[in-house]
This record gives C-alpha cells, sequence and structure tokens, in this order.
C-alpha cells in the first residue's frame, strides 16, 4: 500500500511539473493556434468536412441548390452556410440527441460547426490548391449494379410552370407469380432537380379492396389515394381504441421512399417478401421549388434485387401504425393526437423509424411501453419537416418483447403561424392528399418468416 502512495505522489508530481511546462509554453501555443484560426481555408479545413457530409446533395444533378464539390461552387453560399449549419438545419437531421442512436445520423460535430463559421467569419478564404482532398467518389446510375427488374412510370410528367407542388400516382406491376424475396430496392428519378421525394409501396390488391369494405376510409378518384369517411367518430387519443387506432399486420409494405440522399433499401441480410399478386404503388411529388431545376420532365425508374435465398429465416417487413380517427380543429396550434399497436410476436426487432405527418405536422414521439411497465422513448423529432421524410434507422436493431406496446404521439399546428399550413380555416381529418392530414409511423421489423405467411387480420373497423 505504501508503495503504491509513493508512486501516486510521484505521478501527481509529474503531473504539476507537466502543468507548468504547458502553463509556460501556453503563449506561445496560444499564438500559434490564433494565427491558425485566421488560416482556416477551403482547401485544408472546410472540404473534408463538405465532402463528407454534405456532398451526397450538394452535387451537379443532385437536388440542393449548389455544390459543394469546387471552391467556386461554394464560396457564393459561405454567408448561407454559416447561418444554416449554426441552426442545424443542414445538413438535415431532425431526431432529437437524446434518445436513440441512428446509422445515418447526419448531424455535425460542434467542432465541425466550429471549423465551417471560423472559416466564413475568416473571410471563406480559399487556400492551397494541393491541399484539397481528392473529389469524393459516387456511384453513378443504379446504387447496387445492374438491377434484376427495372419498372418504371408509364409515361413521361412533364412539371408545369406554374405549379408548385404536383402529386403523380402510378401502379406498376412487377408480375410475381410466386413468393420473391427483395434484397434491395431504389427509386430513381431521372430528374432529381424536381422530384422533391417518393413513396414505394407493395400492397396486394385484394388487402385493399378489404380495406375499403371494412375501414372508416374510402379511396378518392385522385389516383387512389384515401380519406376518412365523413360520419366516423372523432378520437384524438388512438391508444383509447381497442386497435390502438387502426394499425398493422395489413400487407402493405412499404418499400422505400427517395428523399434527396435516400435513393434505395438495402436489406441483404434479411430481405423482404413479396407475396404473389402484389402490386406496386408509386407516388412522386414533384416540385417547382428546387432552385437546382433544369429540365421540367421526369420518368423515374425502380430497380429491384432478388434475393439468392430461396427461404430466408428471418426478413424485414414495414409496417404501418396509424389513428384514422383524429380531428384537428381550424386555428389550433398544439393540437394532440396519439396512436398505439401492440407487438403480437415473440423475436421481433426494430431496424428503423419514419414518422409520417403532413404540412400541419409539428413534432412526433415514438415510445415504448414494455411489458413489465418499464417506458422508453424510441425516437423523438421535436420539429417535424414534411418535405423530409426521414428514415431513421437504429445504429443495432433493437429487441421488442412480445406485448410491448408502440406509442406514437403527434403534435399538429392547425393555426395561420404554421406557414406551410395550405388552410388554417378547416378541420382536418385522415386524407392522404397533401392538403390533407395523416397520422402514422412506419417500423421497419425484422422478424422470423412463418409460413404460410402470418397475416394479423386488421381489425380497423372499431366503430362499426
Ligand atoms: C440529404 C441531402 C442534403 C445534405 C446531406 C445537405 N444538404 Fe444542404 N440542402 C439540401 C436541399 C435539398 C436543399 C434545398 C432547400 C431545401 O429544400 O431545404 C439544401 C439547401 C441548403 C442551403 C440553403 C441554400 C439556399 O437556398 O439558401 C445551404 C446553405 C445548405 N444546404 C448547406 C449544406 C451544408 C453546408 C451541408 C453539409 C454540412 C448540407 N447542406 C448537407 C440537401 C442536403
Amino acid at each position: 500500500v505504501r508503495i503504491r502512495k509513493e508512486q501516486a505522489v510521484s505521478l501527481t508530481t509529474i503531473l504539476l511539473l507537466l502543468t507548468t511546462v504547458i502553463v509556460l509554453t501556453s503563449p506561445f501555443i496560444g499564438s500559434a493556434s490564433s494565427a491558425h484560426t485566421d488560416q482556416i481555408t477551403f482547401t485544408k479545413e472546410v472540404a473534408p468536412i463538405f465532402f463528407k457530409n454534405c456532398a451526397e446533395c450538394h452535387r451537379p444533378g443532385e437536388a440542393a441548390p449548389f455544390s459543394v464539390l469546387s471552391y467556386k461552387d461554394v464560396r457564393p453560399w459561405a454567408k448561407s452556410i454559416r447561418e444554416k449549419v449554426i441552426s442545424r438545419e443542414m445538413p438535415p437531421w431532425h431526431a432529437d440527441p437524446n434518445h436513440g442512436e441512428f446509422k445515418n445520423d447526419r448531424r455535425l460535430t460542434q467542432q465541425e460547426i466550429n471549423t465551417i463559421v471560423k472559416w466564413v467569419d475568416g473571410g471563406a478564404k480559399e487556400g492551397e490548391a494541393r491541399a484539397l482532398p481528392p473529389q469524393p467518389k459516387f456511384v453513378e446510375g443504379w446504387r447496387f449494379g445492374k438491377p434484376d427488374l427495372v419498372l418504371q412510370m408509364p409515361m413521361e410528367y412533364v412539371l408545369r410552370e406554374d405549379a408548385i407542388d404536383q402529386y403523380v400516382n402510378v401502379h406498376l406491376d412487377p408480375k410475381l407469380t410466386e413468393d420473391r424475396y427483395i434484397q434491395a430496392v431504389e427509386v430513381r428519378p431521372e430528374n432529381k432537380t424536381i422530384a422533391h421525394h417518393g413513396m414505394l409501396l407493395s400492397q396486394l390488391p385484394g388487402e385493399i379492396a378489404w380495406l375499403l369494405r371494412e375501414a372508416p376510409i374510402f379511396e378518392t378518384d385522385e389516383g387512389g389515394v384515401k380519406r376518412v369517411k365523413e360520419d366516423v367518430p372523432v378520437q384524438n387519443d388512438g391508444c383509447k381504441l381497442p386497435e390502438g387506432g387502426g394499425a398493422g399486420g395489413l400487407n402493405t409494405t412499404v418499400l422505400t421512399a427517395y428523399v434527396p440522399g435516400r435513393g434505395g433499401d438495402d436489406w441483404t441480410q434479411h430481405p423482404v417478401r413479396i407475396p404473389p399478386k402484389s402490386e406496386f404503388f408509386l407516388q412522386m411529388h414533384y416540385s417547382n421549388a428546387f432552385r437546382s431545376r433544369t429540365v421540367n420532365q421526369d420518368q423515374t425508374k425502380i430497380g429491384i434485387w432478388f434475393s439468392k435465398e430461396k427461404m430466408p429465416a428471418k426478413i424485414t417487413t414495414t409496417e404501418v401504425m396509424a389513428n384514422l380517427f383524429f380531428k384537428i380543429p381550424a386555428g389550433v396550434e398544439h393540437h394532440k393526437a396519439s396512436a398505439c399497436w401492440t407487438i403480437r410476436e415473440d423475436n421481433v426487432e426494430l431496424a428503423a423509424l419514419m414518422p409520417h405527418m403532413h404540412l400541419r405536422g409539428k413534432s412526433m414521439e415514438v415510445m415504448a411501453v414494455y411489458p413489465n411497465g418499464r417506458f422508453e422513448v424510441l425516437l423523438n423529432v421535436p420539429k417535424y419537416e414534411y418535405r423530409w421524410q426521414t428514415n431513421y434507422r437504429f445504429a443495432k436493431p433493437k429487441l421488442i418483447p412480445k406485448g410491448t406496446t408502440i406509442k406514437i404521439t403527434a403534435i399538429f399546428d392547425n393555426s395561420a403561424k404554421n406557414k406551410y399550413n395550405p388552410d388554417p380555416t378547416k378541420d382536418v381529418r385522415w386524407d392522404e392528399r397533401t392538403g390533407g392530414e395523416m397520422l402514422a409511423c412506419f417500423l421497419e421489423l425484422i422478424k422470423p418468416q412463418m409460413q404460410p405467411a402470418a397475416r394479423t387480420s386488421p381489425t380497423l373497423s372499431t366503430f362499426k
């Protein structure tokens, strides 16, 4: 013991000596580093940050309004960049960092933000050309090589000059005659300068017919998007309803969504099963809002890569949980509504979460209430933005014990203060058109494969 004490003392002495040395030399370090601060340049310090964190969207042919690949293209945007990185509007990422760890987390570190800010404050200098790192490499063309199956919108869509937002809904038939397993899918707009986002669903026509017969919703003639029937009673707290608001189990799978920076998904480990006769439903949202727009036409393609496995032990499914019965009164700034869904199978893992509301969506929290009563916030999106349909992918899939209830709580702003609100004078209910609202969350689950297909029947007829 005594020996250890002596060692401790001598260690302290060494530390003190070291500190003294640092204190003594610090004036030199200080002046050296402040000289260094003035010299933050694009080529040396800033380009590596931009190439890694911005270039996937900020390069020619992508949706963002300027390229970060060269100094000449970046320089005019320096002030705006400073503002957007300080406010953390860029890169786009809306999850509260206090909950959950995500594989696709795009946030910059505080240090990276400081570097960018110092660079702009120091005059956004270029620096020596030879310091510039090599240009980042991106896959040109299809993301995962040549697809096994390519489907395309049947005709070219032309965005009208006077249109701000346009939606196109198309049904595509992959012509599957037996269960097929998909290991990757990509939605690839030909023209990313007008494609704002796109959603690709796989559904069974029979189940959609069932849904339309039984459920409190009907199909509009606008390309098959659905609305709640007018006389359906209101319940904002979906968790009070026997089925939590209406969710889960339907064989409607969201295959993927296109948003800038997300074109495809890769499920090589646990492929997605597509039953025979399934049809794909593609909804594209086009917008004139992007300043990078060069041409007005698009004819989006879908690439599918099939899995070599005949009968994978585990599969990936994406299920929707929702409350179909909410109503947001006109003019209300803070309206709360929720939905619940109880997991009734063993060995289910949660891989990703994608909250979905429309223009009045303000925030969403996703919580797990475990069978032992403990609860955990899985994801919190305090400032939801409709234009970023982010799929929050967990760093590691999370085992969800059987009997766990997933609860989503949404806040809507239907007041005139919400600059995106298309009409604050209207009460709003479930309506899949953009001007209407949805309260849903897509859950990407990994679960053991069951044969024949285990389908919980969707009991949406709660109020019948
Ligand atoms: C996932 C794609 C994506 C990533 C990553 C991304 N951006 Fe953007 N950015 C966009 C898009 C799309 C826009 C167009 C405006 C909009 O819709 O918000 C934009 C707009 C901007 C603007 C505003 C331009 C204007 O019109 O004033 C700035 C500045 C900006 N980005 C900087 C950055 C920086 C810096 C990074 C990296 C640190 C970054 N962005 C990362 C997609 C992205």
